[in-house]
């Protein structure tokens, strides 16, 4: 649907969302973010979809919380109405990888709803901050905490104190952004990162995801003991037989699970 605040499609085994809010920069009020989730959820139930890319027009990614639906809000608001886990953790459920594609302006939730994804690939134009300073507030979805293990502390204090943006170049060089592309390659080059995945055997796409985030998580030792049962319980799968033949065979693999 068009008039729809999330745009959903299916591009082979692809889950392809667009915010879809564009005169106000895709900025993230309560029904576009309960949208986005029902849409994430609806994607990692599908059997046919291996992996999601979650991208916003050529303008904006998406320019953060909507400033108008918050800015009558008291503490109680905030507080008794769960601003913002109710309908912001959504992705962190999500068990698929998702690759956020950002063009344009990703600044205040919009930056952090890039960090909550698994790849954030950008285009040239994109700019990325957390200028919720500038507005008497602190970042509330993740940006304190996301960004300074993202980019290290010395960056994300100087983006979180100072409101300032940060360039595609910046972004790829500090850590946030894994590619940066030309801006007309954007959308190409992410579903082409989320078909090679969805190519891949499932079980191992889905424990990958989980054992890197586990990093973010536990303490080293932990990370390893998990990492190495994950990697323990692979064996039992139908895919590890059919990847390690095909490879000695000199053919592509064939996976089953996906
Ligand atoms: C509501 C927004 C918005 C936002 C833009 N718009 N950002 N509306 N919430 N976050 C609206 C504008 O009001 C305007 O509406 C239209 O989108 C176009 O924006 P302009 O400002 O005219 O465009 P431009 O001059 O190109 O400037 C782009 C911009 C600027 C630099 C991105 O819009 C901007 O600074 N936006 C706010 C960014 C921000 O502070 N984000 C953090 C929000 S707090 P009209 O009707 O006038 O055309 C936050 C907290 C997260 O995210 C906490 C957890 C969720």
């Amino acid at each position: 649907m068009s008039d729809s605040l999330v745009l959903t499609e299916t591009r082979g085994r692809v889950g392809l969302l667009t915010l879809n809010r564009p005169k106000a920069l895709n900025a993230l009020n309560d029904e576009l973010m309960d949208r986005l989730g029902e849409a994430l959820l609806a994607f990692d139930a599908d059997p046919g979809i291996g992996a999601m890319v979650l991208t916003g027009s050529e303008k904006a990614f998406a320019a953060g919380a909507d400033i108008a639906a918050m800015k009558d809000y008291t503490h109680m608001d905030a507080f008794t109405g769960d601003f913002i886990t109710r309908n912001w953790e959504a992705l962190r459920r999500v068990r698929k990888p998702v690759i956020a594609a950002v063009a344009g302006y990703a600044l205040g939730g919009g930056c952090e709803l890039a960090m909550m994804c698994d790849i954030v690939i950008a285009a040239d134009t994109a700019r990325f901050g957390q200028p919720e300073i500038n507005l008497g507030i602190i970042p509330g979805a993740g940006g304190t905490q996301r960004l300074p293990r993202a980019v290290g502390k010395a960056k994300a204090m100087d983006l979180v104190l100072t409101g300032r943006r940060m360039d595609a170049a910046e972004a790829e060089r500090a850590g946030l952004v894994a590619r940066v592309v030309p801006a007309a390659r954007l959308l190409d080059e992410a579903l082409e990162v989320a078909t090679a995945i969805a190519g891949m055997s499932l079980p191992a796409v889905l424990m990958a995801k989980e054992a890197v985030n586990r990093a973010y998580e536990s303490p080293l030792s932990e990370g390893l003991l998990f990492e190495r049962r994950s990697f323990h319980s692979l064996f039992g799968t139908e895919d590890q037989k059919e990847g390690m033949a095909a490879f000695l065979e000199k053919r592509p693999p064939s996976f089953k699970n996906r």
